[in-house]
């Protein structure tokens, strides 16, 4: 199936959505945080936001003039579940960076020649040359996930790609690259929420494709891909930090802040960066849901 109707998400909603979301839902306050566990009620204000990333946005200049100078290779991975808010983090990121020197990659489908290669293969071309820096929207962690949700791979695909992803990534910090790997993470509701919205919003509506759909009903299996993968790729070397993203705002700051914090630039000013909320970060799955 690739195809989907025009109000699948609102039939879903109202048809298959388990009570409780569907009455948060409906009850949610302008402002209001969806997930009960969620350590704040409401969604930070719009000025302190603002402010807040203004500071960020200066540091994220001098980063990437220090990259530059120095040569460095900086390679960030956002992975989570469907607008978990991967896409608004990287756009924050690059607002004001260079687009040359700050790439996007957000890869489509394997094409029949990508599938007949080495898994890695294709995202190896788009790493970072000196003085560069790259933003996967999704990444290599589809195989632990999405591919297996949907059975784009089969079971030893996935295997053979948990026993190689740890050694993917030590090569490529052991040759220099700094490889950040952040997950977002977003509840179910607010997940909800956003489809909703989106499928309402001419302006957003591409954003929905059928797999974000047929994935609405497949949530648990999405936990239980989502847990593996973090507990099996979490290493010394490449340790995930999962920022959870309920409130969209509070996680593209905490995300930004991680990399500020794990790029050892010139110049940093950790006043202008501040501390980071660890309400909304952890390194382990517990924070999954
Ligand atoms: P996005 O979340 O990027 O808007 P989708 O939700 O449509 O995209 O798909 C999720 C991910 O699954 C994408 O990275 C997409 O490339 C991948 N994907 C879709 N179909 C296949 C497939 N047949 N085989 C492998 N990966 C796929
Ligand atoms: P579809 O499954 O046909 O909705 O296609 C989804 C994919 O097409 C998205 O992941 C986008 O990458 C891309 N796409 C479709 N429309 C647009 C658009 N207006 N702007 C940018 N990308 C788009
Ligand atoms: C996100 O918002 O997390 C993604 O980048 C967009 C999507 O889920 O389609």
């Amino acid at each position: 199936m690739s195809s989907f109707s025009k109000d699948a998400v609102h039939q879903f909603f109202s048809e298959h959505a388990p009570k409780d979301i569907r009455q948060g839902i409906k009850n949610n306050a302008k402002g209001a945080i969806l997930d009960a566990s969620y350590p704040y009620d409401e969604r930070i204000k719009r000025k302190a936001y603002e402010a807040h990333m203004a500071k960020l946005q200066i540091e994220l200049v001098k980063m990437q003039s220090w990259v530059k100078k120095s040569g460095a290779r900086v390679a960030v991975v956002f992975e989570g579940r469907d607008a978990a808010g991967k896409g608004g983090t990287i756009k924050r990121l690059r607002e004001n960076l260079n687009p040359r020197q700050a790439r996007v990659v957000a890869l489509a489908k394997p094409t029949e020649k990508e599938a007949g290669e080495w898994y890695f293969q294709r995202y190896v071309k788009h790493m970072p040359t000196a003085g560069g820096m790259t933003f996967f929207d999704r990444s290599w962690y589809n195989r632990g996930v999405v591919e297996h949700v949907f059975e784009f791979c089969t079971p030893t695909q996935r295997q053979l790609w948990f026993d190689q992803t740890p050694h993917f990534e030590d090569m490529m910090v052991s040759d220099g690259i700094q490889l950040i790997k952040i997950w977002l993470n977003v509840g179910r509701a607010e997940q909800l929420r956003r489809f909703l919205r989106r499928e309402a919003d001419p302006l957003k509506q591409w954003k929905l494709s059928w797999i974000d759909v047929e994935g609405l009903g497949k949530w648990d299996s999405y936990s239980k891909a989502i847990g593996e993968t973090l507990s099996r790729t979490h290493t010394d070397t490449c340790p995930w930090t999962v920022v959870r993203s309920d409130d969209k705002r509070r996680a593209r700051i905490a995300a930004i802040q991680t990399i500020l914090t794990r790029v050892t630039y010139e110049g940093r000013d950790d006043d202008a960066i501040g501390p980071i909320d660890q309400g909304i970060i952890g390194a382990s799955s517990s924070l999954t849901n």
